[in-house]
């Protein structure tokens, strides 16, 4: 299990990327469109939202029952992979929800007034019907035969909200906003149809035959609906359990769970952030690790790692192995920052808030380490070569620090976003 450790874009895709070159099937298993997974390959750039990353690999790829589906995302990601020389061999679960052109629309209209700060994919409103059960939209029904009267009878019951959000004005406008909406969908199901399962069967079927497994969360703990900083949250279980819910499968058959986490902290959106740099700081972060969303293009607010975050995605998530991803980013720095405690309200403490007003007040308590210097690109190959050990001084001392203090072993670490710079410990 890839699951992210901090507040989503820690570089999940490029670590789900190399772990699938052994892997039988890839899953995704939580969120929807909103996730942008970059895989670099074969001098090439892969930027995924909905497909789980293993389809870069011919790999076996599960959407599975958790994950919250835009058809027209998903074809137009398809034929996009056709076009780079990729068949997707995918299998759609039956039991995920579907997310429609007004669950985009509704996303935006909320979001201005709630400012959550969203990538207004539609998928907030989606698990909101998911959860309501009355209006939503399983992909069983998309694909089925009674599709037109189960989106008149939804239609019908979010008129007033259509109105509102000002896609209908009256009864034409209604009128003609369900038939092309039918028209449309129709054509959608029509392609998507021959890619629908019962996902549980092959997922658990693979497990039992011994097959290799990997499940690629999206976004990260701190944006998981029960244990992320409430309310700026996606509306997903991000987590580890969200996995077994999301795929259908016992945690028990989960053998290891990997927390991917950038060296530094990053974050898109709103929401208290407790290591943000600001100003110039903040800015040469963002330069350095090219820090603007893959999905929406939002420039990400940076920080310093906190392993107050990372020891509580420990906990919540059952971490067993830490990825640390953009090492090389930190390069030719002086000093180093690492957030170890916070202090609120005159309180020093290592547990991460629940409270969305406890988080805003935390200060960081920092200890120092030393930076090193920066590594050309053929020294990264013969880092790459030598292990860990191929890193200068410092840094191994860095990562050394991150295994004492969270007590989890690194066993990746990337230093740049090829397959080829990424080391195993
Ligand atoms: P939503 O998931 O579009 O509803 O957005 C809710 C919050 O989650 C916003 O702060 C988004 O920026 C954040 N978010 C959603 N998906 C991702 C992701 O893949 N990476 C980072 N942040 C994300």
């Amino acid at each position: 299990m890839v699951i992210g450790a901090q507040w989503g874009d820690e570089g999940k895709g490029k670590i789900v990327d190399f772990l699938a070159e052994n892997a039988d099937i890839v899953v995704r298993f939580n969120g929807g469109n909103n996730a942008g997974h970059t895989v670099k390959a074969d001098g090439r750039t892969y930027k995924l939202h909905l497909l789980p990353s293993g389809v870069v690999r011919n790999k076996m790829v599960v959407i599975g029952n958790g994950v919250v589906v835009d058809p027209k995302i998903l074809l137009e990601e398809m034929e996009m992979l056709r076009g780079m020389g990729y068949e997707p061999n995918l299998a759609l679960s039956d039991r995920a929800h579907v997310i429609m052109h007004y669950h985009r629309l509704f996303d935006s209209v909320a979001d201005k007034m709630g400012k959550i700060g969203t990538t207004g994919r539609g998928v907030g409103p989606a698990y909101s019907d998911k959860a309501k059960r009355t209006e939503a939209l399983r992909v069983i029904d998309f694909v089925g035969n009674n599709f037109k009267e189960r989106i008149v009878s939804i239609l019908e019951s979010k008129r007033h909200d259509l109105e509102k959000a000002g896609i209908i004005k009256n009864q034409k406008d209604f009128d003609a906003y369900k038939a092309s909406l039918i028209s449309e969908y129709e054509g959608y199901a029509e392609i998507i149809r021959p890619y629908v399962s019962d996902t549980v069967y092959i997922i658990n079927e693979a497990i039992d035959e011994g097959k290799n497994v990997v499940f690629e969360g999206a976004q990260g703990t701190l944006l998981d609906v029960d244990h992320g900083t409430y309310p700026y949250v996606t509306s997903s279980s991000t987590c580890a359990g969200g996995a077994c819910t999301g795929a259908g499968v016992g945690p028990g058959k989960i053998k290891r769970v990997a927390g991917v986490a950038k060296a530094y902290t990053t974050r898109v959106g709103e929401g208290p952030f407790p290591t943000e740099l600001h100003g110039e700081e903040g800015e040469a972060l963002r330069n350095a690790g090219s820090e603007y969303g893959t999905t929406t293009g939002r420039a990400r607010r940076c920080g310093w790692l906190d392993l107050v975050i990372l020891k509580y995605a420990k906990l919540v998530n059952g971490i067993t192995d830490l990825a640390i991803t953009k090492l090389d980013v930190l390069s030719g720095m002086k000093k180093i920052k690492i957030c170890v405690a916070y202090e609120i309200d005159g309180k020093r403490t290592d547990r991460f808030p629940s409270s969305f007003e406890a988080l805003e007040k935390a200060k960081p308590v920092y200890i120092e380490a030393d930076g090193w210097q920066k590594w050309s690109a053929k020294e990264a190959k013969a880092v790459v070569k030598k292990g860990i050990r191929g890193l200068p001084e410092n840094a191994q001392k860095y990562l050394k620090l991150i295994e004492e203090l969270t007590g989890i072993p690194v066993s990746i670490v990337s230093i740049g976003p090829g397959r080829d710079e990424t080391i195993i410990v």
